[in-house]
C-alpha cells in the first residue's frame, strides 16, 4: 500500500520531435578500483545527495550495470528468462527524459524538461525523487516474457527487475554515489510522467547522486 499525500495526476508535456535526440555513451569500463566484495559491503541507501550532477560516464556506467550487452550474442549484465530482455530502463534528468538503448549504449531522449517534480509526486512526495540530479527507471514489458513463458512471465520479470536493480545499486555503491531503491509510487502517474507505452509497468525508481 502507498503512503498517502500524493498529488492530483500530473499533465507533462506530450514529447516532441525535437525531443528525439540520441547521446551516445562513453564506453563502459569493466575494471574499477572496488572489489564486488567491498561493494556489497558499502552498499546502503542513500536519500540525501550533494548538489551536483551526474557525469555521463557515471550515467552510462549505471545503464551498462543494469541491462548493458555483454557478448556478441546480445546477452546482457543482467539474467533473463529465455533471453527475452523484458526490461526498458530510462533516466530522468535535468534536461528530460532519455531511453536507454543497450545494442548502441547510447541514451534517446524521449521527452524534454525536468519531470523530475511530476516524478516525486508519483512517487508519493518522496524526496529522494525530487532531489537526485539522476532518477533511473526500471520498466518491465510483460507480453514480451508471456509469449513463451506465460502465467509464469509476471514471476520473472519482476525477479529481473530486481536482477538489474541490484547491478545497478551496486554499481553506484562501486563509482561511491548514493542510491536508494523505490517501490512506493502510482504506476499510472510515473507512466504518464515518462510517457511511458500502454504496455510498460514501472516497476522500480532509483534515485542516484553523489552522496551529501
Ligand atoms: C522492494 C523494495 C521497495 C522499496 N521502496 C522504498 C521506497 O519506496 N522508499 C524508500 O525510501 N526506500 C525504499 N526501499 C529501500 C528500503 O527502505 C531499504 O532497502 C531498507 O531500509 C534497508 O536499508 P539498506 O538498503 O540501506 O540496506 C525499498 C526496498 C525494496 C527492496
Amino acid at each position: 500500500m502507498l503512503a498517502a499525500g500524493c498529488a492530483a495526476a500530473p499533465t507533462p508535456a506530450p514529447a516532441t520531435a525535437e525531443a528525439e535526440e540520441v547521446i551516445t555513451l562513453p564506453a563502459p569500463r569493466q575494471k574499477g578500483p572496488l572489489s564486488l566484495e567491498e561493494a556489497l559491503a558499502r552498499r546502503r541507501s542513500v536519500r540525501e545527495y550533494a548538489p551536483r550532477s551526474l557525469t555521463w560516464e557515471e550515467i552510462g556506467q549505471l545503464l551498462w550495470a543494469a541491462q548493458g550487452i555483454t557478448s556478441p550474442q546480445g546477452f546482457r549484465t543482467a539474467p533473463s528468462a529465455g533471453a527475452l530482455y523484458p526490461l526498458e530502463v530510462y533516466v530522468v534528468l535535468p534536461e528530460g527524459v532519455y531511453h536507454y538503448l543497450p545494442h548502441p549504449h547510447a541514451l534517446r531522449r524521449t521527452a524534454a524538461g525536468d519531470r523530475r517534480s511530476a516524478l516525486g509526486d508519483a512517487a508519493v512526495r518522496q524526496r529522494p525523487v525530487y532531489e537526485a540530479p539522476a532518477v533511473f527507471v526500471i520498466a518491465g514489458v510483460y507480453e514480451r516474457t508471456a509469449a513463451k513463458y506465460g502465467q509464469r512471465a509476471q514471476r520473472y520479470v519482476h525477479l529481473e527487475a530486481g536482477h538489474a536493480a541490484q547491478n545497478l545499486l551496486l554499481q553506484a555503491a562501486a563509482l561511491g554515489l548514493g542510491a536508494v531503491p523505490i517501490g512506493a509510487f502510482h504506476d499510472d502517474q510515473v507512466r504518464a510522467v515518462l510517457g511511458l507505452g500502454a504496455d510498460e509497468t514501472p516497476l522500480y525508481l532509483i534515485p542516484v547522486g553523489a552522496p551529501r
